[in-house]
């Protein structure tokens, strides 16, 4: 079966079994290599994608579900040239050391900054308790969350935008 939908800013179209996972599908047929997978039982968060605006584990979800949707990987939120505000962030605070689950970690925060306002620490780190990191202890991943909660604008909103950076300037694409 077909499904189409939009992936970092570009729409695709991609045959699929309808039993393909869509973790592997943005891995293998739409080249996202950002999308780790560790559990693929849905446990530790490192799949974690945005799928219209909210954060999904992409190893729980069906491809043929993604049909019609936005999805985002931490490919569309920036470049290494122009980070987002949030992957900015993880590097000013250490908040990462093999980065395996880092993509998971940042997807999951962008779409929680969208979210909400305000979060205390306590909030913070129970809204991250689906991701797991094996190596950081995770203080470091909390002050990046905050940092880029503090240094966040509108124009850092990616969601909104619906992905896809064009890599030239922050907070120019999509308009
Ligand atoms: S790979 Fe999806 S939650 Fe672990
Ligand atoms: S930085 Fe290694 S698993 Fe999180």
């Amino acid at each position: 079966m077909k499904v189409r939908l939009t992936v970092n800013g570009e729409d695709r179209e991609v045959e699929v079994e309808p039993r393909r996972l869509l973790s592997d599908v943005l891995r293998h047929e739409l080249d996202c290599q950002g999308v780790h997978l560790g559990c693929e039982h849905g446990v530790c968060g490192a799949c974690t994608v945005i799928m219209d605006g909210v954060a999904v584990r992409s190893c729980l979800t069906l491809a043929p579900q993604a049909e019609g949707t936005t999805v985002l990987t931490t490919e569309g939120l920036g470049t290494p040239e122009h980070p987002s505000v949030v992957q900015r962030a993880f590097k000013t605070e250490h908040g990462l050391q093999c980065g395996f689950c880092t993509p998971g970690f940042v997807c999951a925060i962008t779409a929680m900054l969208d979210d909400v306002d305000e979060m205390d620490d306590g909030e913070l780190r129970e809204a991250l308790a689906g991701n797991i990191c094996r190596c950081t202890g995770y203080a470091n991943i909390v002050k990046a969350a905050r940092r880029a909660a503090a240094e966040r604008d509108e124009s850092d909103s990616v969601i909104r935008q619906g992905g896809g950076c064009c890599g030239e300037q922050r907070g120019c694409c999509n308009g």
